[in-house]
């Protein structure tokens, strides 16, 4: 017996060193087969005077062993055996969602609500769409409105590629490719090459918004952003709509909105009637169809909503700000 109880130590030892599977180990030695199992089934054949030597033994033996498989991390058996990826998983606490894209869902979830369909577009765009196709040529005084991230070209008189300035471009690439009447929404990340404060960023986002039908007029855009702002701050809104110029639309307009008992007007957005230019070059006969398009900056929202006092806090990573929302 003694001599046994020796074996089964050092093999232990032994075993535990080269350990690949700590279940495998475990079985081993004490599962219902296993060796020291074994052992202690025998001590029943023994005499009284044995058992009670040997009994105290094993136990100790045994409580050894535990203690030491106990300490083993899951050593590489699970690696071997594939991870189990059906297995819960532990919670170290809730993420949330980022207060942009909430506000995103928000805008996206009203337009939804009045039959509007989400589009999207590349973020990487030729010259053509981002400023040509919206009556904005090369060496019209108004590219001055975006300043621009250009991609290094390989050749002169190739195609020229862009950050998208604006989600506007997505407007041409929808009327290229669908038949009226449609009215779509566009969310987006937009790029400007320009310093940062606390207004402005190099990188935001923006949603689009163009609807085009037989006799649509300024009084259809009014209604829809009115109807929109008013559901999106949960507030019945003063409006004030200043005229303004943008290329792609004519005529175009600025909207602001004062909250109720406000003093300020707050500029929220640029809009208008698209131009019959840009119909054209999207393959839409401006005798037939008119429409109206409209572009707001998804933070300058979520700020005016919340209050929040600079643009660079939604990009800081600073969880203080994040989980507030
Ligand atoms: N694309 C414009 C900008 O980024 C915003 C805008 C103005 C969009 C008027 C429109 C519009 O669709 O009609 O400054």
């Amino acid at each position: 017996m003694q001599k046994e109880i020796e074996a089964i130590k050092k093999g232990f030892e032994e075993d535990i060193k080269k350990v690949k599977d700590k279940e495998e180990l475990k079985i081993a030695y004490l599962g219902r087969k296993g060796k020291l199992t074994l052992l202690l089934r025998s001590l029943g054949g023994l005499k009284i005077e044995e058992k009670k030597k040997y009994g105290p033994e094993l136990n100790k033996l045994r409580k050894e062993i535990e203690d030491k498989l106990k300490k083993i991390k899951s050593l590489g058996g699970e690696e071997r055996r594939g991870k189990d990826l059906t297995r819960p998983g532990k919670r170290v606490g809730y993420g949330s969602l980022h207060p942009l894209t909430i506000t995103e869902e928000k805008i996206l979830e009203i337009f939804k609500s009045m039959n509007f369909s989400v589009v999207l577009g590349p973020e990487v765009e030729s010259e053509f769409y981002n400023f040509d196709a919206l009556n904005i040529p090369a060496h019209h005084p108004a590219r001055e409105m975006w300043d621009t991230f250009w991609l290094k070209g390989e050749e002169k008189d190739k195609e020229r590629f862009l950050m998208r300035t604006h989600t506007s471009p997505v407007q041409v690439r929808f009327m290229e490719q669908n038949e009226p009447p449609f009215q779509i929404v566009v969310p987006g990340r937009v790029f400007r090459y320009e310093a940062t404060d606390a207004s402005h960023e190099t990188n935001f986002y923006q949603v689009e918004g163009l609807m085009v039908g037989k006799e649509i007029s300024l009084a259809n855009l009014k209604f829809v952003i009115e109807e929109f702002l008013n559901k999106f701050f949960g507030k019945k809104l003063e409006f004030r709509f200043r005229p303004s110029y943008f290329p792609f639309v004519e005529p175009g307009i600025e909207v602001d909105i004062k909250m109720p008992g406000g003093k300020k007007w707050l500029e929220v957005m640029g809009a208008g009637m698209v131009h019959p230019e840009v119909l054209k070059v999207g393959g839409i006969n401006p005798e037939e169809w008119q429409g109206f398009a409209f572009g707001m900056g998804v933070e300058r929202l979520a700020m005016l909503k919340h209050n929040i006092p600079d643009i660079r806090l939604f990009y800081s990573g600073d969880l203080r700000f994040i989980k507030q929302f």
